[in-house]
């Protein structure tokens, strides 16, 4: 598909928009676990779908195309793609990882990958010098995920994938958080890009499905025959369910992401706010080098209220959004690091990050801006009528 039509366009225009044998405007659903070969001597493209399946194919083109890249790979979770990429190295081997990584593979890398003699070390990535100082003899690749989980630190993958290269180590970034509508690391010198498509890519609270893509034709073989031993592939109701919400990806983005901005403006307005963290405030940290590098700050943000017990209260008074894991739905999402995406931390840890115990972090859906507000609004009052109530009874 021709590179002159913008992102929205090719997020509908691709070489999948027609099956060629039905015209059929939607891809369709192989269920076949095995497939028929007509010669002992030639056998067809598919043979076994654990090794290639064409609905799986159709997205793994689709991710590879939207992302820059040459070859996409299609597993059953963000985990299995994170950990099967993990799997292209060995004992000895040591790997260098962003400090606020997501909790999931904060554990493959520390409970898993460690039995393997892969040693880690973890970074605060938007220290460029302590990247640098951070890579051993040993080092085979710079981990990166930016935004952060939780905390929304931004790492400027250009300068890192830069280091990487004087290194001669692998980049690979977690794009979770922005998708490629926002971001393509591949383009940016990365050299494989990660994805939970449960969050913005599928969109819809009801899919669990995790995608790789690769530029180089050396680590796409790699990874590919990884994907096939390791065997974690996506199943193709989900495969679709991803193709289906890639469709809408950008006016998802669009109004998630102008809530986000909205939402994030009020939320350092209010004094029972510590902190707020969202790339696009012009006071975040790494605001140019999110500008520099994004297409916009996303829709995911968080926020610190003062302490445990008025983060309870505020939750259990807010309407709207729902109090769960996961990010990047159509329904806004409030989730709690410290006891979600974050339990595998131990609390020292945890807190030593920053990811305190007054964190929250919210996804924000499609529903009016001005609605979110106005729940926030009520769910504040409330929590801080109860502290002055609470405050008067002392
Ligand atoms: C940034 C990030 N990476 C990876 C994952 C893991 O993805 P999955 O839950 O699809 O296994 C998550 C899940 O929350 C995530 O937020």
């Amino acid at each position: 598909m021709s590179d002159s039509y913008t992102f929205d366009t090719r997020l509908l225009h691709n070489k999948h928009k027609i099956d060629p044998t039905t015209g059929g405007v939607s891809v369709p659903i192989q269920h076949a676990s095995t497939f028929h070969q007509h010669s002992v001597d030639h056998f067809g493209k598919y043979d076994y779908s654990r090794s290639l399946n064409p609905t799986r194919e159709a997205l793994e083109e689709i991710i590879a195309e939207l992302e820059g890249g040459t070859r996409g790979f299609a597993f059953s979770s963000g985990m299995a793609a994170i950990s099967t990429a993990f799997l292209l190295f060995s004992q000895g081997d040591h790997i260098v990882v962003t400090e606020d990584v997501y909790g999931g593979s904060y554990r493959m890398v520390t409970q898993v990958l460690n039995r393997f003699g892969i040693e880690h070390t973890f970074v605060d990535m938007t220290d460029l010098d302590a990247v640098e100082k951070a890579i051993k003899h040993n080092t085979k690749l710079l981990y990166v995920e930016t935004p952060s989980n939780p905390l929304l630190k931004v790492s400027d993958i250009q300068a890192i994938s830069k280091i990487a290269k004087k290194h001669g180590v692998y980049t690979f970034v977690d794009n979770t958080f922005m998708t490629p509508y926002l971001q393509r690391p591949l383009e940016l010198g990365a050299d494989l890009v990660l994805h939970s498509a449960t969050k913005f890519l599928s969109g819809h609270s009801d899919t669990v499905a995790g995608l790789a893509v690769v530029k180089n034709e050396d680590l796409g073989n790699k990874l590919y025959s990884l994907q096939n031993s390791f065997g974690a592939i996506l199943g193709v109701q989900d495969a679709w369910l991803v193709m289906r919400g890639i469709k809408t990806l950008s006016v998802r983005m669009n109004q998630s992401q102008d809530s986000a901005v909205k939402i994030a403006h009020f939320l350092k307005n209010k004094p029972s706010i510590k902190n707020v963290y969202y790339p696009g405030l012009s006071e975040h940290p790494q605001y140019h080098v999110q500008r520099g590098q994004a297409e916009g700050p996303g829709a995911v943000l968080s926020f610190e209220l003062e302490n445990a017990e008025q983060l309870k209260r505020f939750i259990e008074n807010l309407k709207l959004p729902v109090f769960a894991v996961s990010l990047g739905a159509v329904e806004s999402i409030i989730s709690y690091p410290a006891k979600m995406s974050h339990a595998a931390m131990p609390e020292d840890e945890r807190k030593r990050r920053g990811i305190s115990d007054g964190l929250l972090r919210l996804s924000v859906g499609l529903e009016n801006a001005h609605d979110l507000i106005k729940d926030f609004e009520q769910a504040f009052l409330s929590v801080n009528k109860q502290s002055a109530y609470k405050e008067g009874i002392r």
